[in-house]
């Protein structure tokens, strides 16, 4: 059935039927110049040598038309139909930011940790765990398609906490993924395969690569009210409201802590409230955690959401990446939990999980799984990570804090720039629209997302007076002449 669908949308798609046309229209101006070619061989033998001279010529060597027309398709893609995709919103700032020359420039746009030199980061404990795997001479022979056990133990603990009873019963299926991104597509494929015509809700916004993996996963979905705009704020009514609407057996995806792109979080009452309505409603929770320990500086405390779900007893499922909390964006590395209310039920997920991943990635990389196991594994180790994620914690709050005295002092307008203290982890939504934002690239050379998120991750310190004049100008001169462009045309 799914065969006969897709090669259907194939047939009917417009680029083919172009593909077609052209094809045609190649073979008809073949057929033209054959003819061409034996009247001119008639009439005049030097015309005809003058043809056959044409030495770029693909119909040169040509007898038939059938073969004239196979020769002359090789010079048309086969992929012409195939349109040029627009840039990913999110990398491509960063391309936009290395084309800028101005010394002065800012990238606040990739949610990566930087230094106060505004550096890339490695963690001094991943290079301890490094050097600790390169002195054992560890193989680097396939993993087995639900990836390194030891991984995917502490990756349980680090998450539900190492005494969990669903731990110890085994009502949880964890299976390694390719970072956050490629566990949250495993379970994707899960929900599209077993819950067939079921809804993702996700909170408007979120990171914008959600909407991507549900729609390749052929998941519908639907956005639930997050952010309140009024107050740069979250929208708990419009929340719960839309939550309590959805059908019942919806997904409900959450972001486990440091929501992006607005670092609004719900307090530990409004997740109860949320829990509640999810279990009245039995949807199904789908936690997002890619920024445990990294919001508060403390693994326990960003984990408390997926734990409060779990000690519930809701059956849920829970991404995990490493990308952030350990610095290791280019190692892969992450995994899909899927917590069921029996060991039988966890055993046939997993076995599901590990059949999806097969054919995607066959078996995910090992170097990052090593270097997690081996830190979680090792208390030294685990005491020098947590130390070095509370400083990166630490300097971003730091960053946080100088950018709303720099804005306090310099606004006279009365504005309240309070919201910005209340949201937490690696960004700050600040309310610029689309075109304030273009006005911090064009005017200030400080990219961002157009959404007006800012990495606080990619500031210093030394540059928050700088980006504190910048939002300022964005902010009320774009703001006065929006508001006397729509005056003009009212
Ligand atoms: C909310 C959220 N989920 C998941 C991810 C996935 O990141 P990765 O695939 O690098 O682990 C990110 C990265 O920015 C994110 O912000």
């Amino acid at each position: 059935m799914r065969r006969e669908f897709t090669n259907g949308r194939n047939l009917c798609h417009p680029g083919v039927t172009r593909f077609a046309t052209n094809f045609l229209s190649l073979q008809s101006f073949v057929l033209m110049k054959n003819e061409l070619r034996q009247m001119f061989r008639l009439e005049t033998g030097s015309l005809s040598t003058w043809i056959d001279k044409d030495q770029g010529n693909s119909f040169k060597k040509t007898k038939s038309v059938g073969r004239i027309a196979m020769t002359v398709a090789v010079n048309v893609s086969r992929f012409e139909a195939i349109t040029m995709a627009p840039p990913d919103p999110i990398l491509g700032i960063s391309e936009a930011f290395k084309a800028d020359t101005d010394a002065k420039k800012l990238n606040l746009g990739v949610g990566a940790y930087r230094t106060e030199e505004l550096q890339p980061y490695v963690l001094n404990v991943v290079k301890k765990a490094e050097k600790l795997m390169l002195d054992k001479g560890e193989n680097k022979e396939y993993l087995p398609i639900e990836g390194l056990a030891a991984f995917n133990k502490v990756t349980a603990d680090l998450l539900f906490g190492s005494e969990n009873p669903l731990i110890k019963q085994q009502k949880i299926a964890t299976v390694q993924g390719l970072s956050g991104t490629g566990s949250l597509r495993l379970a994707a494929a899960l929900i599209e395969r077993y819950f067939p015509g079921a809804k993702v809700l996700i909170s408007s916004p979120s990171w914008g690569n959600h909407k991507n993996i549900f729609n390749d996963a052929r998941v519908p979905w639907s956005e639930y009210r997050y952010y309140d705009p009024k107050t740069v704020g979250l929208d708990f009514e419009g929340m719960v409201a839309d939550i309590k609407e959805a059908p019942e057996g919806s997904f409900v995806l959450l972001h486990g802590c440091a929501h992006n792109p607005t670092g609004i979080d719900p307090t530990p009452d409004q997740w109860e409230k949320i829990a509640d309505v999810i279990q009245e409603k039995n949807h199904i929770p789908f936690f997002d955690v890619a920024y445990q320990g990294f919001a508060s500086g403390s693994l326990d405390a960003d984990a408390a959401s997926v734990r409060l779900f779990a000690a519930r007893g809701t059956e849920l499922l829970v991404a995990q990446s490493y990308s952030k909390n350990l610095g290791l964006y280019a190692e892969r590395i992450g995994a899909i939990n899927v917590v069921c209310t029996s060991a039988d039920a966890a055993a046939r997920v997993k076995s599901q999980l590990k059949r999806i991943a097969r054919p995607m990635h066959s078996n995910p990389p090992i170097h990052g799984a090593r270097i997690v196991a081996n830190i979680v594994g090792d208390p030294t180790l685990f005491n020098e990570w947590k130390v070095e994620m509370e400083m990166m914690a630490g300097r971003i709050k730091n960053v946080r804090q100088k950018l709303f005295d720099s804005l306090s002092a310099k606004d006279k307008s009365g504005k309240d720039w309070s919201f910005i203290l209340k949201q937490i982890g690696m960004f700050s939504f600040t309310g610029l629209s689309r075109a304030q934002s273009d006005n911090m690239s064009n005017k200030w050379h400080v990219y961002m997302t157009k959404d007006g998120r800012i990495s606080l991750a990619g500031l210093s310190l030394a540059k928050c007076e700088y980006l504190a004049d910048a939002i300022m100008d964005s902010y009320h001169n774009w703001q006065f002449i929006l508001s006397s462009m729509s005056s003009y045309w009212q």
